[in-house]
């Protein structure tokens, strides 16, 4: 059994935002650089502006995809990793994150709410595949051969997220609920702290500043997630007892 300041820890919620990759050099986006503060998440990350500029929305995230391959997980995904492989089952990762740095830290468990930067979707056949470097409404779906259909395999605004009901039966269920770089600015993710600290759980923000629901957490660890998130993790594997 795992405890946590005294209590008994069985079952662990982590999820992430942008802050986790921060420091890989990934932009988060509501940061002082962020990368709403660039683009007008209504240009960029809707359907209606997918269907009014297919090529701005493909620019946009070909680019991203194109700057993932450069970057490197980094010890704040790495201490995830460690603490799912300490605890297998006990720990359920959900992730806004649409990088793969998570799987590039270690984690072998990772939930995708919005969708992943390497996967691409067919609107002809449906189909979702391992994204190509870059494409666009030229290219050929590698499955169909049909064009014009290929999309980024993101929820954009207006689109549910993927997996809600299993993420919120782990959020019922959990006794931890940890939140690591995130805003607190978008739901359903941003309410997710509430469902887990209603149904009984210990919460906790991993934060470089206080966010905009850090009045739901009873604890804080404020400060760089690379340096954060390790400490936590030492705490609560030095609780493990038998
Ligand atoms: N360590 C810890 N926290 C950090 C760090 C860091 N190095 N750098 C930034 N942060 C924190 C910021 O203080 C902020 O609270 O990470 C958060 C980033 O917030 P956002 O940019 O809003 O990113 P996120 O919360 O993941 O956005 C949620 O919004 O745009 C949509 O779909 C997109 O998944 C995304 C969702």
């Amino acid at each position: 059994m795992l405890y946590y300041r005294q209590r008994a820890i069985d079952q662990i919620v982590i999820l992430t935002g942008a802050g986790i990759s921060a420091a890989s050099g990934l932009s988060t986006f509501r940061d002082a650089d962020g990368l709403w503060e660039n683009h007008d998440p209504m240009d960029i990350a809707t359907p209606e502006a997918f269907a009014r500029d297919p090529a701005l929305v493909h620019r946009f995230y070909n680019a991203r995809r194109q700057q993932l391959a450069q970057v490197q997980p980094n010890t704040a995904h790495r201490a995830l990793a460690r603490l799912q492989a300490a605890l297998g089952d006990g720990v359920y990762l959900v992730t806004q994150n649409v990088d793969d740095l998570h799987e590039r830290g270690g984690s072998e468990q990772v939930c995708h709410m919005h969708g992943e930067l390497r996967s691409m979707l067919c609107l002809h056949c449906g189909q979702r595949q391992v994204a190509l470097a870059t494409f666009d409404s030229a290219t050929e779906c590698p499955r169909c051969e049909a064009r014009g259909g290929l999309r980024p395999d993101i929820v954009w605004f207006g689109e549910m997220p993927h997996y809600m009901d299993t993420i919120e039966a782990h959020l019922r269920a959990c006794d931890l609920f940890v939140a690591v770089g995130t805003s607190g600015a978008v739901y359903p993710a941003a309410g997710f702290v509430q469902v887990a600290r209603s149904a009984g759980a210990t919460t906790i923000e991993v934060n470089r500043e206080e966010s905009d629901v850090a009045g739901y957490f009873h604890h804080h660890y404020t400060g760089c997630a690379t340096d954060q998130l390790g400490l936590l993790v030492d705490e609560l594997l030095a609780g493990r007892v038998g």
